[in-house]
């Protein structure tokens, strides 16, 4: 079989119901849909987030404590945007600092490291181009330094709860107890607003969601008519998940050349795509616990739309 990706599309379209991981949305073209996501007006999350970090970096360097260096790996940086403001409130306090971006796109990271020195000028900035889970075998260790590592943009989210305990667990191997984990969650809040956040009028979205069919399409040479699959989000408010799914809008065969394989859809069939998890203090409580960590405080913006966790070893 060609790679892990042609191996992952033939395993979640043979079960049922159909399923592909939405680690897949991020080729060049997903990157792209997703920054204007973020740009949108309805997608509350990135601007909450920034407003929080606006608003409380200052106290959230407080909390950190005294430290003669803080080692920051910041796991998927993206441009840097958010963290350059906790680099800036690091900055004002006088603490000494390396930051570690890490990302699976070069271009991202360069863009970052520009970023972030045209803000913090005088910023040690040691890039790591890998994915998340490697990263975590690139922290360093020195008993005079802290380490922080933050996981923003509430990317936990979109691990459900027994592979976000898992990652959690692997990230809590690689903490000391002087060492925090940053962490940002979307907020339980509306279920119009979170809908809406997943489901704009201008279908960037769904074309975001969408854009995996074409994917699979250049990549392994399939033939997804994806004009026959639509976008559908939904939100429960019982168990704060928004699960996205492609739903055929009609009974149709689709044939993957590189897997040598046809899948048959019915009808109305969905392909769950991805989920995006929201948060309230006991679930967060509850997914610290079952990882060995603890939740020591919690930050939020002015409208409460977002929280900031700061998070260590369970002692
Ligand atoms: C990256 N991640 C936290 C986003 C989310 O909100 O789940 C990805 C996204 N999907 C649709 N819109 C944004």
């Amino acid at each position: 079989m060609k790679n892990r990706f042609a191996e992952d599309i033939a395993e979640g379209l043979a079960v049922f119901p159909k399923k592909l991981s939405s680690k897949y949305f991020y080729d060049g073209k997903g990157d792209k849909l997703f920054q204007k996501i973020m740009a949108m007006p309805s997608y509350y999350v990135t601007r909450a987030e920034f407003e929080l970090l606006e608003q409380r970096s200052a106290e959230i360097v407080k909390a950190l404590g005294p430290s003669n260096h803080l080692n920051i790996y910041e796991l998927g940086a993206g441009d840097g945007t958010k963290t350059i403001l906790l680099l800036k409130a690091l900055e004002k306090a006088e603490k000494s600092f390396t930051y570690w971006p890490v990302d699976i796109s070069e271009n991202i990271l360069e863009t970052c490291r520009l970023n972030v020195l045209e803000v913090v000028p005088s910023a040690e900035i040691k890039p790591i181009n890998v994915t998340y889970e490697e990263a975590l075998n690139y922290i360093e260790y020195d008993e005079f330094s802290t380490n922080l590592i933050m996981f923003l943009g509430s990317n936990l989210g979109n691990l459900n709860h027994p592979q976000a305990i898992e990652f959690l667990k692997k990230i809590n191997t690689r903490m000391r107890p002087q060492d925090w984990l940053m962490m940002g969650l979307d907020k339980m809040k509306s279920p119009a607003q979170i809908l809406a956040a997943y489901n704009d009028a201008e279908g960037i979205t769904r074309d975001f969601n969408l854009n995996l069919l074409h994917r699979i399409n250049r990549e392994l040479n399939a033939n997804f008519d994806v004009s026959k699959f639509i976008h559908w989000p939904v939100y429960n408010p019982e168990s704060g998940t928004c699960n996205s799914y492609l739903v055929s809008t009609e009974e149709q065969e689709v044939t993957i050349g590189a897997l040598n394989k046809t899948y048959k859809f019915t009808d109305s069939e969905s392909i769950h795509t991805e989920v995006s998890q929201k948060y309230n203090l006991p679930t967060i409580e509850w997914l610290c616990e079952m990882s060995g960590l603890e939740l020591k405080s919690v930050y939020t913006d002015k409208q409460e739309l977002f929280y900031e966790c700061l998070i260590k070893n369970l002692e």
